[in-house]
């Protein structure tokens, strides 16, 4: 496959700003106090984890497609649109963190999907179809979650 630059350098944006939503998902986990603990604690746990997944998917397809992703904490905070989130402790400050950040790669990952459909770019559409599933589910639950 011919390296559709446009593709592999908003891939590269998306990967960036999974890491930020990982490290702010690390932080929500250790910071987090009060009378949810243990259940935030856990659900924090379970999300980073899956973001480490996402992540390492989307840098593999970045190389599939004859990209090259980026894999240095300075590469990342000069790419990622995401902001760093430090020193939350709140429930539901710390999950609106969750769900701002999730709509925001929400957008992302509609634009990459776009792009990667206008060039037939069938694996990256499919890998984007699943994070739109999953992020959409993942929104309805923390929004369902704050009432
Ligand atoms: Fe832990």
């Amino acid at each position: 496959m011919k390296t559709n630059e446009k593709i592999t350098g908003k891939l590269n944006q998306l990967l960036a700003d999974y890491q930020i939503y990982y490290q702010n998902l690390r932080g929500l986990h250790w910071n987090v106090k009060g009378n949810l603990f243990f259940a935030l604690h856990a659900k924090y746990e379970e999300l980073y984890n899956e973001a480490a997944e996402v992540i390492d998917e989307l840098a593999e397809r970045i190389l599939m497609i004859g990209g090259k992703p980026q894999h240095s904490f300075s590469e990342y905070l000069k790419t990622a649109a995401l902001k760093e989130v430090v020193n939350v402790s709140g429930a539901s400050e710390g999950v609106q963190v969750v769900l701002e950040n999730s709509r925001y790669l929400l957008g992302v990952v509609r634009e990459v999907n776009e792009l990667a459909a206008g060039a037939g770019d069938e694996g990256t559409v499919a890998l984007m179809s699943d994070l739109i599933g999953t992020t959409e589910k993942r929104i309805w639950m923390f929004e369902a979650y704050l009432g």
